[in-house]
């Protein structure tokens, strides 16, 4: 995936400055409109920028789709290329198997002869196994629990799996805990670079959500395929599996058992995932 191309389609995409103009196709402001979820319609613009330059041979994948509003957006137009979507379903104190017809009910009606696949489970433990997509991806998008540790994470775990160029994109990323993250991970590997920011001027801003940050990755020794995973990425995965992603787990289910906890969780967790908890 040549970044370069990503960074043109955006600019085709908006009437003018993406910051502060509206997508030229009227069809993500529908889908925002229509399809329950968190991302903003500048943000479903760029996704779908991003798919549509996308190569053949090289995959989409996102974790975090809720009820499908971005990938919703991502495929339209798009009928010849392969989505992933990673998503455990965990958050949001919602039922998953409801979740999971909104989302199926929702691709039905938007992603419609589009090839998407659902892989369920923890992104940081599957995309951990060998094979669990079938081509490189060329775009990331992620916007999944947002922790500094799982940002850091979101990162080195999808680099192995990466294109030899690719755009990585991350919601939420006007977050000071999700740009300390990035600020973090791209110090450490010099083959990652932040091309874009579009950040939000208020909470929930109405185009651009909570922020979303494009990034770049390009390949070279240092990252060969079948290099040893990083060690600032190893330590990272076997600490957020042996304690933050089961404490989560433990907790959101205790949030299904027993509602009454559910405003300690609001103020545990002040994110726009809390406000949707009800
Ligand atoms: C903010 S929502 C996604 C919103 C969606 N992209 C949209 O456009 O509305 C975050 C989703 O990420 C999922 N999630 C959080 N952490 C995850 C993880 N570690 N692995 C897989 N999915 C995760 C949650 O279940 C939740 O549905």
């Amino acid at each position: 995936m040549r970044v370069e191309d990503f960074l043109a389609e955006v600019e085709r995409s908006f009437a003018g400055d993406p910051q502060t103009s509206d997508p030229i196709d009227p069809v993500f402001a529908h889908i925002a409109a229509t399809v329950n979820g968190y991302t903003a319609v500048n943000e479903l613009a760029v996704l779908n920028a991003a798919a549509r330059v996308l190569p053949d041979d090289e995959c989409y994948l996102e974790v975090g789709s809720y009820k499908g509003r971005s990938m919703s957006a991502a495929v339209q137009g798009i009928t010849d290329k392969t989505f992933y979507i990673v998503e455990n379903y965990l958050e949001f104190g919602m039922q998953g198997q409801q979740a999971r017809e909104e989302l199926d009910r929702n691709l039905a009606t938007h992603a419609q002869d589009v090839d998407v696949r659902l892989l369920e489970g923890n992104c940081f433990s599957l995309l951990h196994r060998p094979g669990v997509v079938d081509r490189p991806i060329g775009v990331y998008f992620y916007d999944g629990e947002h922790t500094g540790l799982s940002h850091y994470l979101a990162l080195g775990i999808i680099e192995p799996w990466l294109a030899d160029e690719a755009v990585i994109l991350v919601d939420d990323a006007t977050y000071p805990m999700v740009s300390v993250a990035h600020d973090a991970f791209l110090a450490k590997h010099p083959q990652w670079r932040l091309e874009r920011r579009w950040d939000a001027s208020s909470n929930n801003d109405p185009r651009w959500a909570n922020g979303l940050h494009a990034l770049s990755f390009r390949r070279d020794e240092a990252t060969a395929r079948g290099a040893d995973e990083p060690w600032d990425v190893r330590w990272r995965r076997l600490a957020y599996l042996s304690s933050l992603g089961p404490g989560q787990k433990a907790a959101w289910k205790a949030i299904h058992r027993f509602p009454e906890l559910i405003p300690l969780a609001k103020k545990l967790y002040p994110s726009k995932k809390a406000s949707s908890i009800d």
